[in-house]
């Protein structure tokens, strides 16, 4: 194809990705990207020193159009510490331009290739030692749209996951070092996506409107990690897997490799809050791989209800009047420590994987219980939150939560035991909770 004019490239921060492209013919792009290093929030109360393409994690999305001569401009900012370059992966030639693109700090350079390829790629710094590089955040998209451009939607939206190998344990506060140890052994301390723990989540969650199309340019900087990309409560109506030309319908869950992509697309019929995970799920709930995708706009009870009944369950029919949890009630406990350390264990099997080992929760998605000025100002409602379960508007330390917890089939004695552990820990302020505190809220 001829090359017509000349154009500056558009270029966007994570969530968001570029106009399509309404040219009917090929120019010549050309594409300005700044390398910087600074220290970036990784989660609350952790920074990370992070190498960036563009000032984000993950880098600035490039969009170009199949047949494109794109020159790139690589600028390595002059207060950074270290030499990058960039490797495209639509790059056809050595090291996908990481030849070309070695650049000192206060320096720049300049390379040129051409758009052979459609598709959705990664693209990443090259520079050794490589690994650590990629693990410092050096990863973004370029997406080369096929010559007849892709298919009309509503919202298009950028995400990219990747993993964080800090020396601190998850939620360790302060400004985490690279943990070289843990990068080679594949072991992350956080799994993200859009470089940090809440990125897209509660006023960054990604938006749209029942009856939109929705498209996501899915994108895994690894290092090392593949993810099992889903989201809850949606359907891939269309997947362009690992990035390329072919379409899979009716997909769940799709597999995006470190260095790999995938578009995916899908109608969001329902309103509500739709979650993106990594769904090797420990990463979801452990590890920060969680995002928020939330749609608002008119009910539809032709394609879900919503709840439409709960009640107690009996397997025996009305025979059995007993619920099972009577059934497993223990002696009680005899002094606050034992209250204390029963609590414990409660909370590690059944509260943890929402509120976090340190209480310390989930930024947008689930609060926390540590230091909570919700929980202490009365003690109550912590118990309330157990046995009725929780939903609606509520704010906690000066944030907003509008989740759902779910009720917790627990006995009276072991509400007491959970509740009085949270006081008792966490930088709450102490308290205790007897089973007949339990019941009268129960009731
Ligand atoms: C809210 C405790 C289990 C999700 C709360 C609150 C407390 C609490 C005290 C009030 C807000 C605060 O102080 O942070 C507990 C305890 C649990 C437990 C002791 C175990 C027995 C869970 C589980 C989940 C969960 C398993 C997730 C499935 C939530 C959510 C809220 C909340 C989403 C906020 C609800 C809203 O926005 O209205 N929890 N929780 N909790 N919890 Fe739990
Ligand atoms: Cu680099």
């Amino acid at each position: 194809a001829e090359i017509v004019g000349e154009e500056k490239a558009e270029l966007t921060l994570p969530p968001n990705v570029p106009p399509p492209i309404d040219r009917d013919h090929a120019t010549k792009l050309v594409v300005n990207m700044e390398v910087t290093e600074e220290e970036k929030r990784l989660a609350d109360g952790v920074t990370y020193t992070m190498w960036t393409f563009g000032g984000e994690v993950p880098g600035k999305f490039i969009r170009a159009r199949e047949g494109d001569m794109i020159e790139f401009h690589l600028q390595n900012h002059p207060d950074n510490k270290l030499p990058h370059n960039i490797d495209l992966h639509a790059v056809n030639g050595p090291g996908g331009g990481a030849e070309s693109t070695f650049t000192a700090p206060g320096r720049e350079t300049v390379f040129t290739f051409r758009a052979l390829n459609p598709g959705l790629y990664v693209y990443h710094c090259a520079t050794a030692p490589v690994g650590m590089h990629i693990a410092n955040g050096m990863y973004g998209l370029i997406l080369i749209e096929p010559a007849e451009g892709l298919s009309e939607v509503d919202q298009e939206y950028y995400v990219m996951q990747s993993e964080f190998y800090t020396e601190g344990d998850y939620g360790e506060r302060g400004l985490q070092p690279f943990d070289m140890d843990r990068a080679i052994k594949e072991d992350p301390e956080y799994v993200v996506f859009n470089g940090s723990v809440g990125s897209t989540t509660g006023d960054n969650a990604i938006t749209s409107n029942p009856g939109d199309d929705v498209r996501l340019f899915v994108g895994n900087g690894g290092p090392n990690l593949t993810s099992s990309f889903h989201v809850i409560g949606e359907i891939f109506d269309r997947v362009h897997y690992e990035g390329g030309d072919r379409i899979q319908k009716n997909v769940q869950t799709t597999s995006v490799p470190a260095g790999g992509s995938a578009i995916v697309e899908f109608e969001t019929e329902v309103p509500g809050d739709y979650i993106l995970v990594d769904h090797a799920i420990f990463r979801a709930f452990n590890k920060g791989a969680l995002a928020t995708l939330s749609v608002s706009g008119e009910e539809d009870e032709n394609i879900y209800t919503g709840q439409q009944l709960e009640q107690v369950y009996q397997p025996e029919g009305g025979a059995v009047q007993t619920i099972p949890q009577e059934k497993r009630e223990e002696p009680a406990a005899q002094t606050i420590e034992e209250r204390i350390e029963r609590g414990k264990s409660v909370y590690s099997s059944v509260c943890q994987s929402c509120h976090m080992k340190d209480g310390s929760g989930i930024e947008g998605a689930f609060p926390p219980v540590a230091k909570s000025d919700y929980l202490n100002e009365n003690p109550d409602r912590g118990i309330s939150a157990i046995v009725h379960g929780l939903s609606g508007e509520i704010t906690v330390n000066g944030e907003t939560y509008d989740g759902v917890m779910p009720r917790q089939n627990l006995t009276n004695e072991e509400v007491a035991n959970v509740t009085t552990y949270l006081l008792n820990s966490f930088d709450n302020e102490g308290g205790r909770v007897t089973p007949e505190d339990v019941e009268r809220v129960r009731e």
